[in-house]
Formats: C-alpha cells, structure tokens, sequence
C-alpha cells in the first residue's frame, strides 16, 4: 500500500480557502487520481466544499473508490455532487454511528464503522478497508485535520504540496496539517523527491516521509 497527500498551499503553507492553485496543479492532482486506486478526504472538506474527486479528461471511474471519514457521524447529503455523480462514496465513521449515519445519508453512499484511533478514528483503520477493497494506493486530499491524523498515524509514505504565490497570514486558515501537537520531535523530517518551478510561479514538490519506503 502507498498512501500519499496532496494539497496546494500558500507560501504560508495554508491551505483555506481552497482556488489558489492554477490549471496545471489541477491537472498535477487530476493525474494522481489517475495513478491511485483511492482518495479519502475528511469530513470537514466536505462540508466545506462540493468535491467529485474527478481524474483527467473529468474522467470518473467506476473502479475508483471516493471515501470520507467523518467523526461526529453527522454529514449531510444535501447539495453535495459526490452522492449524485459516479459511485456512491464510502463514509467510515465509528461503529456506533453507522445506523445513524446510513439513516440521514438515505443510501446515497455506503457508510462502514471503523475503530476509534484515540484522538479521532483511525485513519489506518480506513485505509486497510480501502486495501481490502482492493486499493493498492490512497491518495489523502485533506484538509488539516485529516492531513495530520494521518501522518501522527505514520500511514503517510509520500507529501505532494503545491506552493502557490499567495501568502495568507490568517491564522483562521487551515494549515496543511492541523492538530493537536507537533509531528515530530518537533519536527517530522521529509526526504525531496522532487521540485519542479513553473512559469505559473507554483512550486511542485514532492517528499518521501522519512523511513517510508518509496514504492511508487
Ligand atoms: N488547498 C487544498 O489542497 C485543500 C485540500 C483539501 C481541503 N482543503 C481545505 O481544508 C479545509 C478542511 O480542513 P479541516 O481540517 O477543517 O477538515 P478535514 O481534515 O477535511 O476533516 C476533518 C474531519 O475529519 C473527520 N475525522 C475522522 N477521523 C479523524 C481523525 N483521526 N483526525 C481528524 N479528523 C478526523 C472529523 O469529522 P467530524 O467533524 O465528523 O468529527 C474531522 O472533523 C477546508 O477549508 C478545505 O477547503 C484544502
């Protein structure tokens, strides 16, 4: 399994409101969908935005999973273009939430219980759902919350960050990861696979989280 984040930030490393980034890091995360075998985004994102998770060439594939973690068990259908286009998306919540949770979503999505990973559900619990189902590599599309989860978690092998030319300075703005306490030591150490300038003026890179076996 290969579990990746992608995001595009300011050089402030927000990553709210989402728009900032241009028609070539759309198509940067459009050709990742392409590659992976699954997206998982949070909750928040959600209600936040109106995601389809769509690959190039607005390509949809039934064969692709679209999942969502949602803590409270409280998500609305309502409006959300993820219940109506392509196959319905996969919300994990805890196992006490999924009658409650199947109930208000009115079998527009299938909703499976995972454990409770301590501070929030297990990420690692989604994504070994996600390899049962046959996924051999996730791509996590936020935002902070889950971003951090999932690397407090140690699941994450690689960070694909986009910086664009904006700064933010909003601390209300959710930053790429956002949690509790740091990742590290203070810090969790990333390894550069790759940085690529355009004349957009957006950075692409690209690190391996350290001690994680690169296997793309
Ligand atoms: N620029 C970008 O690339 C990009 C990409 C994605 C999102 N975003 C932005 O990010 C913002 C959303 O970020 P966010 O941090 O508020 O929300 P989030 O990370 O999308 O979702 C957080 C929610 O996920 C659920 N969750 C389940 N298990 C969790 C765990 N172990 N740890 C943390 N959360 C867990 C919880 O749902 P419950 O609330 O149900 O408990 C939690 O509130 C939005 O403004 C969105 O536009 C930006």
């Amino acid at each position: 399994m290969n579990v990746s984040i992608v995001a595009a930030g300011t050089l402030c490393g927000r990553i709210s409101p989402v728009g900032m980034g241009s028609a070539e890091d759309r198509a940067l995360l459009e050709q990742l969908r392409d590659r992976t075998d699954a997206s998982l985004i949070g909750a928040g994102t959600l209600r936040a935005e109106n995601p389809e998770m769509r690959g190039s060439g607005g390509c949809l594939s039934e064969k692709r999973l679209r999942a969502v973690i949602c803590g409270s068990g409280v998500l609305s259908a309502a409006g959300k273009r993820i219940f109506v286009v392509g196959p319905p998306p996969l919300v994990f919540t805890g196992h006490g939430r999924v009658a409650s949770l199947t109930d208000s979503l009115g079998g527009v999505a299938e909703v499976c219980g995972i454990d409770d990973g301590g501070h929030g559900l297990s990420v690692a619990a989604a994504i070994a759902e996600l390899a049962r189902r046959g996924a051999r590599s996730v791509l996590i599309e936020g935002g902070g919350g889950l971003n951090h989860a999932a690397l407090a978690e140690g699941v994450v092998d690689e960070v694909y960050f986009t910086v664009t030319p904006f700064l933010s300075g909003d601390r209300r703005a959710v930053p790429l990861a956002d949690g509790p306490g740091p990742l590290g030591d203070p810090f969790l150490p990333l390894n550069l696979l790759s940085c690529r300038q355009s004349a957009s003026g957006e950075l692409f890179l690209h690190y391996q989280v350290a001690g994680r076996v690169h296997d793309v």
